[in-house]
């Protein structure tokens, strides 16, 4: 007899979460369990929301530890009230802690969104300037938006095919394009960018082509959100695993630096 006779994966589950992928998908988020540390990163989300200083996060752990996952509930958390998923999220918040979904509630009645959420960014860094990545993500998101004209969506979709167009992108530039998102659509901006680890490998490998100040920019922008995954992965079984991770910690180590010393902006979890 062979052990997959008697027991097998639910094949639904045995995949790491995508945000692209998965943002929206019912099945993912009804399998979701809602854990401790999902409610503590909620819950200072919540006191962002009300004016704490803070307003990026940085989610660090190991391969498979669920942070794709959280950010995927949390991005469903976030969206429009006529969603099935925003609605399952909700509830799922609700049956876990029903006081940190009245918080939430709550902030979101005083910022008056509680019926369109947020414009949601979700995005999947891949071996590439942070910038390009972000530039992307902008792109993809106002192609998916519902709450934009399409005309106000080609507009911005143009501008930054403009500045997909030059060898590099200005930092300043892209985040004006992201702040005039959130004014032009009236909503608060959550942005996730997953696998982080890949951007931060590319700046290690082509140090004069990485550029973190768009990040320092996105954390100190008013109402946008910002959440950032990185796989911390151990035991570092070889040179290459050390070297990434070292440069993951050195690149955080400075973006940590600029925010939190000079501004208390930033947050690791
Ligand atoms: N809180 C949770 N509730 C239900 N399933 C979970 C939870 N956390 C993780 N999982 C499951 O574990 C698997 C891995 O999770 P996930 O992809 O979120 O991990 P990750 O930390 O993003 O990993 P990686 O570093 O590989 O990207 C997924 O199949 C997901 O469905
Ligand atoms: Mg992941």
């Amino acid at each position: 007899m062979i052990l997959s006779e008697i027991v097998s994966p639910d094949t639904a589950v045995a995949r790491s979460v995508n945000l692209e992928r998965d943002m929206g998908d019912e099945h993912t988020l009804k399998q979701y369990i809602l854990t401790g540390k999902g409610l503590e990163i909620i819950d200072r989300f919540v006191s962002g929301l009300n004016g704490a200083k803070i307003s990026a996060w940085s989610l660090t752990g190991p391969y498979g530890m669920g942070k794709s996952s959280f950010s995927n509930f949390l991005l469903s958390l976030c969206g429009p009230e006529k969603n099935d998923e925003t609605r399952s999220a909700l509830n799922i918040l609700a049956q876990k802690a029903p006081d940190l979904h009245t918080g939430f509630q709550a902030a979101l009645n005083r910022r008056r969104i509680e019926s369109q959420g947020f414009f949601r960014i979700p995005v999947t860094s891949a071996f590439q300037p942070v910038n390009l990545t972000l530039a992307k993500g902008l792109r993809r998101s106002l192609e998916m938006s519902e709450s934009l004209s399409k005309k106000t969506v080609k507009t911005l979709a143009d501008r930054i095919d403009d500045l997909l167009n030059n060898d590099r992108i200005d930092a300043p530039d892209l985040i004006e394009l992201f702040k005039e998102t959130g004014r032009i659509a009236g909503l608060p901006i959550t942005i996730v960018i997953d696998e982080f680890g890949k951007n931060l490998e590319f700046m290690a490998r082509y140090p004069g082509q990485g550029d973190l100040y768009a990040l320092q920019l996105l954390a100190e922008a008013p109402d946008i959100y910002l959440w950032v995954c990185l796989l911390n992965s151990r035991p570092l079984a070889s040179k290459t695993a050390l070297y990434q991770f070292l440069s993951a910690f050195i690149f955080l180590s400075a973006l940590m630096k600029r925010l939190y010393i000079r501004k208390g902006r930033l947050s690791l979890i």
